[in-house]
């Protein structure tokens, strides 16, 4: 179960704020080292990944050890109040390696650089540097001037900047799946959510620079990409010029389920996964393209939020309760064992007692398997903010968290417990967390399974048919299929 407080819904709790380390730490051949935290949604880890490729070709080797670094850089997230709080409190801490070590540079990245702009310079007297997410290429000069003694911002968001060019560095990565970026930005503004002001304008990135990372990706033995994107399913890119590929410019327009087709011909033995999706902008072709290949993981992380479609007006989804489960419906149709997720927000601005029942009743109607569960956190500058009061108190917004919770807690055991006794195709991503005689992998439906290695001979990034003989809240645990 994917617990309370996760920062964002794409990736693990246990990841936030963890230290990268892809640089071997030879001394010779790095001039300097850098330090990055990454926190948010996964969309900020995979940035950190380009922020090491762009460091790197100026010299810079990473260390896992801040107290060795030269550079400490955090990219922050600023979605609800206590991802800023934390980031807040660990910044205090840089204050005293800074007193200790006069020349070191500190650097805020990413959304809260983004919202907060050169105001953090003032409110955090250690920062040198404040960088938005649009900013990256423009590290190298940012920290040239740093080193100067100036405090250097830059916050400026594109209409156009998508990295498509920078190689990313994978980071701690087990060496299986990988994260690629398709877009960035995001044009829906909901009416709770400061994301469309730190990340600017949606736009996506050229398709054939996806293809060839993904492809490349393959060739170094990774089995599994994540399409990653704040809205994936808007991902409309038209092949104007020859930017970034060798490619002849065509006029074709390529949609997300024609995107999706082409990263999963690269091979049946890719796996190709995505996220997230809008409920409005997830169509029936993308549908059909995850049932037509086999190695289309059948999961969707489909938000709804709230089951109420008063709500959903005031928070500007555009979609109703009715079309949301109609939308559940064809999926389960396309596709009868597709695993669903769900993000849900408690307490949003003048819910009432029925609304948060159509809440509760929505997540038993789309039997998720998971979901991220919130409650309402005011963001300064959102439409909400300055349309609606932030009137559920916190006590109401905390009961009927536990509520949800509670509720999601039955729904997974009951999707666990329909697994049992079945067989699925596992791809091994490397050795349990408890004990290095067990595999760990995910069946299609993103589901972390574990089972006893024995003396088969599979080794990482194989994949193995797994039958399910039990459960615990989070994991399935069987036997390879003899
Ligand atoms: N683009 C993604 C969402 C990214 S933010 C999408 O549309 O699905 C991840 C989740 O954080 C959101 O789905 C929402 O459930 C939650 N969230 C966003 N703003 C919030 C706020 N102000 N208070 C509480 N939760 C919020
Ligand atoms: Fe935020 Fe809505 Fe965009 Fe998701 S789709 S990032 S919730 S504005
Ligand atoms: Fe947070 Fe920014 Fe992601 S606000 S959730 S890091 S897009």
């Amino acid at each position: 179960m994917e617990m309370l407080d996760l920062t964002a819904k794409v990736h693990d709790e246990s990841r936030q704020g963890e230290a990268y380390a892809p640089f071997v730490n030879d001394p010779t051949l790095y001039r300097k080292k850098f330090y990055i935290e990454s926190y948010g949604c996964q969309m900020n880890f995979s940035d950190s990944e380009i922020v090491a490729s762009i460091l790197n070709t100026e010299g810079y080797g990473a260390t896992r050890n801040a107290e060795e670094a030269d550079l400490v850089l955090l990219n922050t997230c600023s979605i609800r109040e206590k991802a800023e709080q934390t980031v807040r409190k660990r910044l205090t801490e840089f204050r005293k390696a800074k007193e200790n070590k006069p020349g070191l540079l500190v650097g805020v990245l990413g959304c809260m650089a983004e919202r907060l702009k050169a105001k953090f310079l003032e409110e955090e007297k250690l920062v040198d540097m404040v960088v938005g997410p649009d900013a990256y290429r423009s590290l190298p000069g940012l920290i040239e001037e740093a080193e100067t003694g100036q405090r250097s911002v830059n916050v400026l968001l594109s209409r156009d900047e998508t990295y498509a060019d920078i190689s990313p560095i994978r980071l701690e990565s087990n060496g299986i799946s990988a994260f690629v970026s398709i877009m960035r930005g995001c044009n829906n503004m909901c009416s709770f959510c400061v994301v469309p002001f730190t990340r600017g304008r949606e736009r996506s990135r050229d398709a054939f620079s996806i293809v060839a990372e993904a492809q490349d990706l393959f060739n170094r033995g990774f089995k599994e990409v994540t399409l990653l994107g704040q809205n994936v399913d808007s991902y409309y890119w038209v092949n104007e010029a020859a930017e970034a590929t060798t490619q002849n410019a065509t006029g074709d327009a390529i949609t997300f389920g024609r995107l999706l087709e082409m990263v999963a011909l690269i091979s049946p033995d890719l796996r190709v996964r995505f996220s997230t999706s809008h409920p409005k902008d997830i169509t029936e072709e993308v549908l059909t393209t995850m049932a037509k290949y086999e190695n289309i993981c059948k999961y969707i992380h489909l938000p709804v939020q709230s089951g109420n479609t008063r709500i959903l007006q005031l928070m500007n989804r555009t979609y109703t309760r009715e079309w949301y489960m109609a939308k559940i419906d064809q999926i389960k149709q396309i596709m009868p064992d597709c695993g669903i997720s769900s993000d849900v927000i408690t307490g949003f601005c003048t819910e009432t007692e029925e609304e948060h029942q159509d809440t509760l009743s929505i997540m038993e109607y789309s039997q998720y398997d998971m979901s991220y569960m919130f409650f309402y956190s005011e963001r300064p500058g959102t439409l909400a903010a300055r349309r609606y009061k932030d009137d559920v108190p916190e006590e109401v917004k905390k009961r009927r968290l536990t509520e949800i919770v509670n509720l999601q807690n039955r729904l997974s055991r009951e999707s666990n417990e329909r697994d049992l006794g079945q067989t699925f195709k596992v791809l091994i991503e490397g050795d349990s967390k408890r004990s290095d005689r067990d595999w760990m992998g995910r069946n299609s439906r993103n589901k972390v399974v574990v089972f006893p290695k024995g003396d088969a001979g599979y080794k990482k990034g194989d994949y193995v048919m797994v039958t399910v003989t039990g459960s615990t809240q989070a994991t399935l645990l069987g036997h390879i299929q003899k």
